[in-house]
């Protein structure tokens, strides 16, 4: 790795610990968003500064404090490292436009990747820079076409690195929604589950697939994957949707399990209960 990686590197990726915020009264829980498309022009989120900072706004307007957001853009383990260091600059950018707001409103933002896993298997030491920040957790997705045992299989070699995966929208696979079964076998080699925002509306399978793995406990993380402005959000409607259907599971899925998440913690086994 060279110096300039390093330096980027450490910079995107602080060693941080997150810890739920205290005041009188007792403890706040944190909102933490773990994946989004936020970063203007390297990848299929905004293309703008300005569309960017519209979405920005939206994000800081509906999550409710303290909050912690975390930029995962989208990056193909077989993508060369010339592209890395590029959009590793971007992120840069962003991280540090963004966080000037950070202090006043308890609104912090970080960044990792979403990782396409176009290869067999990762290289040693290949996804050390695309975790979760501080966290041997890396968000992760595959081609939604891809068989079953394809899937396991690339997962399952993302472990064997000694990497956590926190597979991204099982929803919108359909080894997922012909057999969600297979979701507890995930979890009990220890890969968490992410449901997006944005796939819990419509009436589409996905949202059907969505709301069944969140309704049965079959999930550990909610997130955005929010790409642009007008994108479902955490938020308090969305709070009152998921504890419709699943009492009590809103905080647990966007506050309290990220926060495990993002503090390096094994995940409890699915199905959860509330
Ligand atoms: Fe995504």
């Amino acid at each position: 790795m060279t110096d300039i990686t390093i330096l980027i590197t450490v910079a995107i990726f602080p060693s941080n610990s997150i810890q739920s915020s205290t005041r009188s009264g007792g403890i706040i829980q944190q909102l933490i968003d773990l994946h989004c498309h936020i970063v203007p022009g390297v990848d299929d989120g905004p293309a703008t500064w300005e569309e960017s900072t519209q979405l920005l706004r939206q994000m800081k307007e509906q999550m409710t404090r303290p909050a912690v957001l975390v930029a995962t853009p989208h990056f193909r383990l077989s993508t060369s490292g010339r592209v890395f260091s590029s959009q590793s600059k971007r992120i840069l950018e962003f991280l540090s436009f963004a966080n000037r707001l950070r202090i006043e409103d308890e609104f912090s933002v970080l960044a990792a990747r979403e990782v396409m896993l176009d290869r067999w298997r990762p290289s040693a030491n290949a996804l050390d820079v695309l975790c979760l920040p501080g966290t041997s957790w890396v968000l992760v997705e595959h081609s939604f076409s891809m068989p079953w045992i394809f899937a396991l299989l690339r997962i399952r070699a993302v472990l064997k690195q000694g990497y956590r995966p926190l597979l991204a929208h099982p929803e919108r696979y359909s080894w997922c929604r012909t057999r969600p079964e297979r979701i507890g076998r995930l979890s009990e080699l220890g890969v968490g589950i992410q449901v997006c925002a944005k796939s819990l509306s419509g009436t589409g399978v996905t949202a059907e697939t969505a709301w069944r793995l969140i309704e049965t406990g079959m999930v550990h993380v909610l997130s955005s994957d929010a790409h642009h402005p007008g994108d479902k959000l955490l938020s308090e409607e969305l709070k009152h949707e998921v504890d419709r259907v699943a009492p009590g599971a809103y905080n647990l899925l966007a506050g309290k399990i990220p926060e495990m998440v993002l503090n390096n913690c094994e995940l409890p086994k699915l199905p959860l209960t509330t």
